[in-house]
């Protein structure tokens, strides 16, 4: 049932004591889990893989019950700053499981709200940066879209095929698109079922940036924000979060209140004082 077996290099353990590297030196494989594998490529990103190969990791419930406590769990260890999630070179994850929901009826999945865990991630105070090979499509497109950070791989495909299903995007596709890519876009892809390319949502501001060697990029990413402040980095995932649901003038407000609040932090003191000195930040995350 567990798939993958701890795998230390020794050339980790030579490095775990060191400071961050890009990537690589430690590897520890989680054998925790069933349909995800969890790693640290260095201490202080965490790694998390969907893998169902067989299904196209189709989001289904034990799935994306493993996925939310890994979350959770890399988001509570205090050497974590940054967390990133794929899946593999043919798909991030082909939706949610349709063999699992085709025969559910309304009465159930409304009594369970169903697909209601999902937004568990948009809880997570971390950054997560989604790393996107291949197939994003329905519920996989949904969960690219809940992350903080996109980077895609030429490969990648994104859509929101529901519509071919009789149903429509449930895992918040359709407001996640409006606010991404505005109504018109997100109208069409909610309606036909198309994919779109990497290089269309790149040019749609969908996604960051289109990269080869899309997780390694992803780590390098997670691994510089891990060095700065943390206490920073929640509060600007705090507040750019806070523009999906504020107005501009409610915005505004929380910014500057939050920006003031980080003058009561070591951080501020030392980031500041380290720019006048002309020495590099040596951040406490307190
Ligand atoms: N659920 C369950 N199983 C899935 C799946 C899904 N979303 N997507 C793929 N699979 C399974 C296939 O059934 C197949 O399994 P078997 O080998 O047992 O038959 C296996 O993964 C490989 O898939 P294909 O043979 O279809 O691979 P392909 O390369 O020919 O096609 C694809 C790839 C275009 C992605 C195609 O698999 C596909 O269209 N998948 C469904 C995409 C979809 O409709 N997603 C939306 C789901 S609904 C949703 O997500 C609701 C929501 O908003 C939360």
């Amino acid at each position: 049932m567990f798939s993958r077996a701890f795998q230390i290099t020794t050339t980790a353990l030579r490095t775990v004591s060191r400071k961050p590297s890009v990537i690589g030196t430690i590897r520890l494989m989680s054998t925790q889990y069933e349909h995800i594998l969890t790693s640290r490529p260095n201490p202080s990103v965490a790694l998390i893989t969907l893998n169902r190969p067989k299904a196209l990791n189709a989001l289904s419930t034990p799935l994306f019950l493993e996925l939310n406590k890994a979350l959770f769990d890399a988001d509570a260890d205090q050497a974590v700053g940054a967390i990133v999630l794929t899946g593999s070179d043919k798909a991030f994850a082909a939706g949610a499981d349709i063999k699992e929901m085709k025969d559910k009826e309304f009465s159930d999945v409304y009594k369970n709200n169903f697909l209601a865990n999902w937004g568990e991630l948009s809880r997570l105070r971390k950054p997560v940066i989604a790393a996107v090979s291949g197939y994003a499509l329905g519920g996989g497109c949904e969960l690219a879209l809940m992350c903080d950070i996109i980077l895609a791989s030429p490969t990648a495909k994104f859509g929101q095929p529901e519509i071919n299903l009789g149903v429509i995007p449930g895992g918040g596709g359709s407001q996640r698109l409006v606010h991404a890519i505005g109504k018109s876009r997100a109208m069409e892809l909610v309606l036909t079922g198309r994919m779109v390319s990497a290089q269309e949502a790149d040019q749609w501001g969908m996604i960051s940036r289109v990269t080869d060697n899309v997780v390694e990029e992803a780590i390098k990413m997670a691994t510089e924000i891990s060095s700065k402040g943390q206490l920073a980095v929640q509060a600007g995932k705090e507040v750019v979060n806070a523009g999906y649901e504020l107005t501009l003038a409610e915005g505004l407000r929380f910014e500057r209140r939050t920006f003031h609040g980080l003058f009561a932090t070591k951080d501020q003191k030392e980031g500041m004082a380290a720019f006048a000195e002309k020495r590099k930040a040596e951040f406490t995350h307190s």
